[in-house]
């Protein structure tokens, strides 16, 4: 599947900028952590998962993680791509457990990319560029900021990965950072 194709399915059932934005964040945030951790040659693999992750949530909330197979399915979509992507709703919404590596990166940095995104948007630059990693715990901590995305999922993805939950952090932000220009161009375009 190339990315054309990806994003074709990707509009086909998303038209929300919000939606399309997280979309674009975590393909892009994928394909840092493919070259990051050595699966350089699967990146652009990696990013498609990332991009094709949410395709149900837009349309179908409360089948999501379901409602996403029987649509890749029908398009035609590679199998390893449609467990991937549904494996991200592990112990919420399927029961398929993230194995790859791929899958547990998926399934740690997804809601903690909302986190670092709505921090951002608190920063007088409106960026990720200028964020410390102390800042971006103060937030992890505080419950009540970006409530909706779950402390637990993003501690047990770092479990998962056998990571310490700071290593998380800082590599997400990391990756947001180095490809904040590339989504701003992508996304931005979007919500203009
Ligand atoms: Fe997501």
């Amino acid at each position: 599947m190339t990315r054309e194709e990806a994003w074709q399915l990707l509009t086909t059932y998303n038209k929300e900028p919000f939606h399309l934005r997280h979309a674009i964040t975590v393909e892009r945030v994928m394909g840092w952590f493919a070259r990051e951790l050595g699966y350089g040659d699967e990146a652009d693999y990696w990013s498609i998962v990332g991009l094709l992750h949410d395709l149900d949530f837009e349309g179908w909330p409360e089948e999501h993680c379901q409602k996403s197979q029987e649509l890749m399915r029908q398009a035609g979509v590679d199998e390893r791509i449609i467990r991937a992507t549904a494996s991200h709703g592990w112990g919420l919404c399927v029961d398929i457990k993230p194995e790859h590596e791929m899958e547990k990166v998926l399934y740690a940095t997804d809601e903690l990319t909302g986190i670092i995104g709505a921090a951002a948007l608190m920063r007088p630059s409106k960026s990720v560029s200028d964020m410390e990693l102390k800042s971006l715990k103060k937030k992890f901590k505080d419950k009540k900021f970006a409530a909706g995305c779950s402390r637990d999922v993003i501690a047990s993805g770092a479990e998962l990965l056998g990571w310490d939950l700071d290593t998380l952090l800082e590599r997400t932000l990391k990756a947001m950072q180095s490809e904040e220009e590339a989504i701003e161009a992508q996304a931005g375009a979007l919500s203009a």
